[in-house]
């Protein structure tokens, strides 16, 4: 796989007012999620409710990539359609969550390290054959009176790097995610200068693996103040703030930065990310990778009427995928 068919494919997940669905929850994961609606976790519900999501309809026009879980990408509809083939009739990306989730790292209480890198090229190999074109890695990174440390800065970014090569060497293009989570007390101030220090490690050890920017994409937290400090951040204030942080430590030549929500409102997710692109221009296309924000309406809607509900529920999902495409070039107006 040649740089530039990577480049090609970066490029594409952050094209021109256009961004990225996370349906990627692991099984454990899309049980929570489920839960507060009260639905059942069963392989069915689970597979009608990606098929949901998935066959909405137009939603190609502002989504060009879908993460999938590794149960999800070798699913098909009802009516047997793999949902890989579905994507590719809507021109939309197929990417694939591989990480293995977090563990407590060892003599650090209260941190996490990420695990998934034993056999992780026979099965990127596999995805690759399932029509997957990018992989995301999900590093988290926990605020508090004595944390992070630099050794869990590191041990993540290390692992963060060597799965973006490995993905590069095997023609997909690694979506790279240190999460620096809303939890805690913490003011804005501190979540800026760790997201500083964990951004810069992650593109040091980037580049000691060899990895290339110009076929990676980075999914970033924004700086935003603990959800227990009691700050309310304005924002203009979470849109300069987070921009200032990523001009200070995010190369220039990487193609695109898209945002997870973390737990922020569906509006908000929205008004920041557009509020950072009328701030432009910037050095990278800033669009987006929602999981929550894109999805949390619909999946209250499909829980009331299962059946009956799909097409509410997609509708949702189609407006919550135009306004964040709209955000992605700065010409969300709120309400629109
Ligand atoms: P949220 O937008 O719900 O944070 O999910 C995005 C994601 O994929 C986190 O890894």
């Amino acid at each position: 796989m040649s740089i530039e068919q990577l480049a090609d494919t970066a490029r594409a997940m952050v094209a021109p007012g256009k961004g990225i669905i996370a349906i990627d929850e692991s099984t454990a994961t899309i049980a929570k999620r489920f839960e507060s609606v009260g639905i059942p976790n069963n392989e069915e519900n689970r597979r009608a409710y990606r098929e949901l999501l998935l066959t909405t309809p137009k939603l190609g026009e502002y989504i060009s990539g879908a993460i999938l879980y590794d149960e999800t990408i070798r699913q098909t509809t009802k009516a047997g359609v793999p949902f890989t083939k579905v994507m590719a009739e809507n021109g939309i990306i197929p990417g694939i969550k591989v990480d293995k989730g977090t563990q407590a790292l060892a003599g650090f209480a209260g941190e996490l390290v990420t695990e998934g890198l034993d056999g992780l090229r026979a099965r990127l190999e596999e995805y690759y054959k399932l029509g997957a074109r990018f992989a995301k890695w999900r590093a988290v990174i926990n605020i508090g009176d004595d944390t992070p440390s630099g050794t869990c800065i590191e041990a993540n970014s290390h692992a963060l790097a060597r799965f973006a090569a490995l993905c590069q060497e095997q023609g997909l293009v690694p979506m790279v995610e240190p999460e620096v989570l809303m939890d805690g007390d913490h003011d804005i101030e501190t979540s800026y200068e760790v997201h500083e220090v964990v951004l810069r490690s992650l593109f040091d050890a980037l580049f000691n693996q060899n990895v290339m920017l110009e076929g990676t994409i980075l999914k970033a937290s924004m700086v935003v103040p603990g959800k227990d400090s009691g700050e309310e951040a304005a924002v203009e204030e979470v849109a300069e703030s987070t921009l200032m942080c990523l001009k200070s430590s995010v190369p220039a030549i990487l193609p695109g930065i898209v945002f997870l929500s973390g737990g922020q409102g569906d509006e908000q997710a929205t008004a920041h990310l557009d509020a950072m692109n009328r701030l432009g221009p910037n050095p990278w296309t800033l669009s987006f990778s929602y999981g929550r924000a894109m999805q949390s309406a619909a999946l209250r809607l499909w829980s009331q009427d299962l059946a009956g509900n799909v097409g509410k529920a997609q509708q949702t999902v189609y407006a919550r995928a135009r306004a964040n495409g709209l955000a992605a070039l700065g010409k969300w107006n709120e309400g629109a």
